[in-house]
């Protein structure tokens, strides 16, 4: 059974609430149910974190290096601004991809700029929710291929 975690960062616990028109009107807590589903579908045991903090990111990602075949992470603002997520990401081995609900490139200029998208496998931006299942697939498939 492949195990993964999903890491969301700061202010996603807001969603739904959080500018609907640029987020997408689901909760954090519907799109977990979502993801879990399809975990319960695929056979994939699936972790699942929220946090404000760039620490708790951090532990988590760290911790992952025990258990974990591979990380989907939407870093929220710290993508365009942690060095140390970064850091962190460079010192694990499974493979990470880097999720975003909007598409960021088409969005203001400092959310242009990734620091963890080059220790990342992949990223996936503009896809909404669905871009988290899309991670979780190529994860799930075969990350050694990727
Ligand atoms: C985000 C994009 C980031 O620029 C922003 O700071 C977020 C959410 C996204 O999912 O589109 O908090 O990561």
């Amino acid at each position: 059974m492949r195990r993964l975690l999903v890491l969301h960062g700061p202010n996603l616990n807001m969603l739904g609430r959080r500018e609907p028109e640029v987020y997408g009107s689901l909760s954090l807590a519907e799109i977990n149910d979502r993801l879990q589903k399809w975990a319960a579908e695929h056979a994939v045991e699936l972790r699942v974190l929220q946090s404000n903090h760039e620490g708790a990111l951090i532990d988590a990602v760290q911790e992952a290096a025990d258990w974990a075949d591979g990380l989907v992470i939407n870093p929220g603002a710290y993508t365009h601004t942690s060095v140390a997520l970064r850091d962190a990401l460079a010192s694990v081995s499974y493979p990470a991809i880097e999720v975003h609900l909007s598409n960021v490139y088409a969005r203001e200029a400092f959310r242009h700029t990734s620091l963890l998208a080059p220790v990342c496998r992949g990223q996936i931006a503009g896809m909404g929710w669905y871009g988290y299942l899309l991670a979780l697939q190529a994860l799930a498939t075969d990350p050694e291929t990727m």
